[in-house]
């Protein structure tokens, strides 16, 4: 598939944009393992607005990251413009504009997935935004705002009209919030859609590469982003792609060599933070999910989740190489939530 001329082949594996965790360390990983798209998480246009150093930071695109989007949020038009400008100067490879996020703080703003309740307002700032860069425009959304109102099929030739040349579905509405099964028949009709030309990238609880199989081949899809799948798990897109081209499942990692990757992606994380704490903070919520299926792991979570020095995290880690030194991760009963 194509956004403008940026060819990204066949079937490409896009990481999902996600707030406190698409961040540099985190990208680093996915991309050594094999996601072919990357974003940014969603950058607020009225922060840009106000040139906040910690968006700036968001912003900041590095060399390992490409092809990757900037994606950003907002209500009004102006300012949305203003920021798809101020972002087309960090240089990514297009704009994303974020209109599937259901948290209340943001749609309760008219923001993300708010502006599914006033689709002439979110079709003219897609518009406004393809006029005012040079860069390739790109939008993500949801099926609707419920399961009476899901104007996808509609929505998605609007976006097209206007100029926007891919179109990411994440297969829920906006009451769903993250409740409920992706819906990827409805994402399927879209592309079946004969008026759609645009590529379509179907997005919603891939969580293993069976599951990435089974959603392409019922949707038609041109693309897959994968989410929540990646956090704990950045080879998944490796394994996807393992999958598609030999229909065999690779085994998952020995501990060892999570634990390798688990520093990896904490060294990354301090050479971009300010100070190292913020670093293991931000690890946090990865470590969570790095272990799973591991017997009697609970005190080395604990930990994991109280140590505050990088020496700590590093014996904890060292510690947990060898205990389970010759223990593969076992994904079995692994859940989004
Ligand atoms: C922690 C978290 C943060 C998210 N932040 C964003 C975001 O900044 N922009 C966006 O478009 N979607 C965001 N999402 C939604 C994901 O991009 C994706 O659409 C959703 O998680 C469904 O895909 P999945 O089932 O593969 O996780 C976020 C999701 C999570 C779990």
């Amino acid at each position: 598939m194509k956004i403008g001329n940026l060819d990204l082949g066949h079937l490409p594996l896009f990481l999902a944009p996600m707030e406190d965790v698409t961040y540099k360390s985190f990208r680093y990983l996915c991309k050594k393992f094999g996601a072919d798209v990357m974003s940014t998480e969603f950058v607020s246009a009225d922060a840009i607005g106000k040139e906040m150093e910690a968006t700036k930071r968001k912003m900041t695109i590095f060399d390992f990251d490409r092809p990757i989007a900037i994606q950003i949020y907002g209500s009004n038009i102006e300012a949305m413009v203003w920021a798809a400008k101020v972002a087309q100067e960090a240089n990514p490879n297009y704009i994303d504009i974020n209109f599937g996020c259901p948290m209340k703080k943001i749609a309760g703003k008219g923001c993300g997935a708010g502006l599914l309740k006033d689709l002439p307002k979110l079709v003219k700032m897609a518009g406004e935004i393809v006029k005012a860069v040079d860069l390739p425009v790109t939008a993500k959304t949801r099926l609707g705002w419920d399961f009476t109102d899901m104007p996808i099929i509609d929505l998605a030739e609007r976006l097209q009209d206007v100029g926007i040349q891919s179109l990411t579905i994440h297969g829920r509405t906006r009451s769903q919030l993250f409740t409920g099964e992706a819906d990827w028949a409805l994402i399927g009709k879209v592309k079946a859609n004969t008026r759609m030309k645009i590529p379509i990238v179907g997005n919603g609880d891939i969580s293993s590469p069976e599951k990435a199989k089974a959603f392409a081949d019922q949707s038609g899809v041109d693309g897959l982003m994968i989410g929540r799948g990646a956090i704990g798990r950045p080879w998944i897109f490796r394994d996807i792609r393992h999958y598609f081209n030999t229909g065999e499942l690779l085994l998952p990692p020995f501990v060892p060599e999570v634990v390798e990757s688990v520093k990896e992606q904490l060294i990354q994380s301090i050479s971009w933070k300010p100070e190292p704490r913020g670093a293991i903070l931000e690890m946090r919520r990865h470590f969570a999910r790095y272990f799973p299926g591991l017997e009697d792991f609970r005190e080395y979570r604990i930990q994991l989740l109280q140590a505050t020095e990088l020496e700590q995290v590093l014996a904890i880690l060292d510690a947990i190489a060898v205990t389970y030194a010759s223990v593969r991760v076992d994904y079995t009963n692994i859940s989004l939530k």
